[in-house]
C-alpha cells in the first residue's frame, strides 16, 4: 500500500511525465506537417482548387482524407488512380464517364477552374498520410475497373492512360469495364489512322457515339493508337 504522501508524489510525477510526453509528441507532429503536406507545393492554383472544392460542396457527396460524405467515391488518391484525362472529363460532363449510372452534378466549370481542381486533387494525393487510406473505397463499379490488372500484357507497352481511363469502359483479354466494346483484336478491325481520329473525337467519326470525347494529348493519342494497333 502507498502512503498518502507517496500516492500524491506518484500522481504528480506521473502527470508531469505524461504531460511532458504529450507536449513533445505534439510539437514533433506539428513540426512534421509542412514536410508531410508538401507545404511548398501549395500554389495559388491549388488554393483556388480548394476554394472551388469548398464552395461547390464536393464534400456533400465525396470524402477527402476520410472527411465528407460517403455517397460518391473517396477522392484522396483519385489523381493517381484516374489521372488528369479522366478527372477533366468527369468535371466537364459528369455523365460521360459513368453513362447510365447515378449522376454527379453538372457544374459548368471553366477550363481554368477544372485545372485548379485537378491541381488541388494532385496536391491532396501527394500528402503523406502515414499510409492512409489503406485501400481506397471507390464504389462498386469504379472499384471493379480500378482493381483490374491486365496481367497478361506487359506494363511497359500499355500506356498509363489506358489503365487510368480506358479500362473503366473497355475490356481487354476479359478484364475491364463493359460500357464499350471489348478491344481484343481491334488492331485487325481498325487501321492506325482510324484509331487516331477516333481517339481525337469519337463523335466526329460516329455522330451517335456513346464514347465521350476525352481530353487526350496528341502524344497520348499516338501512344494509345500504337498500342491498340498491336492488339491483333
Ligand atoms: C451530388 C453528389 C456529388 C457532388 C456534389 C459531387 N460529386 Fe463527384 N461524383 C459523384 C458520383 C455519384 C460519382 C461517381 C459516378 C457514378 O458512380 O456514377 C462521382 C465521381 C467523381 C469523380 C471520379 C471519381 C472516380 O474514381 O471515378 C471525380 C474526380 C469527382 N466526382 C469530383 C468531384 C468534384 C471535384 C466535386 C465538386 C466540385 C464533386 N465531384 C461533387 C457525386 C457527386
Ligand atoms: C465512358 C466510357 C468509355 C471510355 C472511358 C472509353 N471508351 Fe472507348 N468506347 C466506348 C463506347 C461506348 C464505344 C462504342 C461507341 C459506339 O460505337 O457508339 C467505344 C468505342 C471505342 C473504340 C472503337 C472500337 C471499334 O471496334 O470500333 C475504340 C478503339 C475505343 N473505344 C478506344 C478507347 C480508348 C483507347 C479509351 C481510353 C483513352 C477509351 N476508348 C475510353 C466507351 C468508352
Amino acid at each position: 500500500m502507498l502512503t498518502k504522501s507517496a500516492a500524491k508524489k506518484f500522481f504528480i510525477i506521473g502527470t508531469v511525465v505524461c504531460s511532458g510526453c504529450f507536449v513533445l509528441l505534439t510539437v514533433d507532429t506539428i513540426s512534421r506537417v509542412p514536410k508531410q503536406t508538401n507545404a511548398d507545393k501549395i500554389t495559388p492554383q491549388v488554393i483556388h482548387g480548394k476554394d472551388l472544392w469548398d464552395h461547390n460542396n464536393c464534400m456533400g457527396c465525396h470524402t477527402i482524407m476520410g472527411e465528407g460524405a460517403y455517397y460518391a467515391p473517396e477522392l484522396t488518391k483519385v489523381y493517381e488512380r484516374r489521372g488528369e484525362v479522366f478527372i477533366k472529363s468527369m468535371l466537364k460532363d459528369p455523365a460521360s464517364m459513368y453513362p447510365g449510372q447515378r449522376k454527379m452534378q453538372q457544374y459548368n466549370f471553366t477550363d481554368e477552374e477544372i485545372n485548379s481542381l485537378v491541381a488541388f486533387l494532385k496536391w491532396v494525393g501527394e500528402v503523406d498520410l502515414n499510409g492512409f487510406p489503406a485501400k481506397p473505397d471507390m464504389g462498386p463499379a469504379a472499384a471493379k475497373a480500378a482493381t483490374m490488372t491486365l496481367s497478361q500484357i506487359p506494363t511497359p507497352t500499355r500506356p498509363v492512360v489506358y489503365d487510368q481511363v480506358c479500362v473503366a469502359c473497355h475490356a481487354l483479354q476479359g478484364q475491364g469495364g463493359v460500357v464499350g466494346p471489348a478491344l481484343d483484336g481491334v488492331g485487325t478491325r481498325r487501321a492506325h489512322d482510324y484509331l487516331v481520329s477516333w481517339l481525337r473525337d469519337p463523335l466526329a467519326v460516329k455522330a451517335d457515339s456513346k464514347m465521350p470525347k476525352l481530353p487526350l494529348t496528341d502524344e497520348q493519342i499516338q501512344e494509345l493508337a500504337s498500342f491498340l494497333s498491336s492488339q491483333k
